[in-house]
């Protein structure tokens, strides 16, 4: 090319010649190189890729053509039930490494490799809900993933967080916050996704309403609302994060499509669908104020109950708190000021699974919101 860009000699012709060369081929050359350069996909790397948010997350960046490595237990899933082999099956395309993403140096040597990122994203949460392995996940985890993102010079980083944190009462909220904050503080462009109820948080009752069990609720069911949101209009939205600016640098609640629904709202849903009579079993509130207590007393004399006595804390928030955004000034729960996304709706998703089972729907012990 040197050669090419010589040949300006002082005659006219050969000038003009050069100039053309230049201008044009030359030109049309290095645009080409410069738009294949920016045409190089970027690289994301995703832990919590194995859950049921994170696979979504990997396979969408790959359907939108970035070089993904998801990064996982050798033993991943609910239970540790996926081989090494199941869960690069699970991950389509995307490229799985394995490793600890609690311990540093695992998740340099094997996860990170020295190689340069543009995007981390974390779909991490503990998942059983319990005191010591929420910091351990959603604060320590993480803060190893942005430590590793930081020292390699990741420019962007995205959050898959919960909107209950909005009011934390519980340590996995306290934990997820705590992490939050450092995000915000590290100078690093982040997203930080604060979804509604996913659906597999309203599927728990499909298989008792089929066999004919009345649908259970705490108080009048009217307690507590949520817009809840499909894996696949989430992962499209985390995914919509890595080029929107409008999505950087922000806390993003979000939801899905249609108005709030509340618990009671959901049940007659299902009935509907099912074609059956509402049955309803109302559960009092109160019933907490017996539970908790309890729990909190013997869990000092027997440490080993500490989980019991925060899982029925987690009950009660979910029994008594919306999945909505928070009013600040009123401290109420706002539907209209939860923002949509996507299309896919919750009666969609209940002809689906009354139709073919929950199979996929990953209802864990504790995966009540959390
Ligand atoms: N459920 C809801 O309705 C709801 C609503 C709003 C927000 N959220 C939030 O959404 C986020 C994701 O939820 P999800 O349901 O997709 O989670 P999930 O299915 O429970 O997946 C959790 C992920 O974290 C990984 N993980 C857990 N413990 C680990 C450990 N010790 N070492 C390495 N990896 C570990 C899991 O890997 P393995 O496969 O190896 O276990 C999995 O990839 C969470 O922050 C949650 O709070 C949930």
């Amino acid at each position: 090319m040197n050669a090419l860009r010589n040949l300006d000699t002082g005659n006219p012709v050969a000038t003009t010649l050069s100039n053309i060369i230049q201008h044009t081929i030359l030109g049309s050359i290095s645009g080409f190189f410069s738009e294949s350069t920016a045409r190089q996909p970027k690289k994301v790397f995703i832990a919590g890729a194995t859950g049921y948010i994170g696979k979504f997350v990997a396979r969408e960046l790959v359907a939108r053509n970035y070089t993904v490595v998801s990064f996982a237990r050798e033993r991943s899933g609910i239970g540790g039930d996926a081989s090494p082999e199941q869960t690069r099956r699970q991950l389509g395309d995307s490229e799985v490494r394995f490793g600890d993403v609690c311990d540093i140096d695992s998740l340099n040597k094997s996860g990170i490799r020295g190689e340069r990122f543009d995007t981390v994203i974390s779909c991490l949460t503990s998942r059983t809900g319990g005191i010591r392995d929420s910091w351990k996940i959603d604060y320590r985890a993480n803060r190893n993933l942005l430590d590793a993102a930081i020292a390699t010079g990741v420019k962007q980083f995205v959050l898959l967080s919960a909107i209950c944190v909005q009011k934390p009462r519980l340590e996995f909220q306290r934990a997820k916050l705590k992490f939050e904050k450092e995000l915000m503080d590290s100078g690093i462009t982040y997203s930080i996704v604060r979804p509604t109820a996913f659906f597999k948080s309203l599927a728990g009752q499909v298989e008792a309403l089929k066999n004919g069990k009345p649908y259970v609720m705490f108080g009048n069911g009217e307690l507590t609302s949520c817009k809840p949101i499909s894996e696949a209009d989430l992962a499209r939205f985390m995914a919509d994060c890595l080029e929107d600016p409008s999505k950087q640098n922000e806390i993003l609640p979000i939801g899905g499509p249609g108005k709030p629904l509340s618990a009671k709202a959901q049940g007659e849903l299902l009935f509907e669908l099912l074609g059956n009579t509402p049955k309803f079993r109302k559960i009092p509130l109160w019933i907490f104020d017996l539970i908790i207590p309890v729990l909190s007393m013997l869990s000092k004399l027997f440490p080993k109950l500490e989980d019991r006595a925060e899982f029925a804390r987690i009950g009660l928030y979910y029994a008594s708190e919306s999945m909505l955004v928070l009013d600040p000034v009123t401290g109420l729960y706002d539907g209209a000021a939860t923002p949509s996304y996507g299309n896919d709706t919750l009666r969609e998703f209940y002809i689906r699974i009354l139709k073919e089972g929950c199979a996929g729907q990953e209802l864990g012990a504790h995966s009540i919101f959390h």
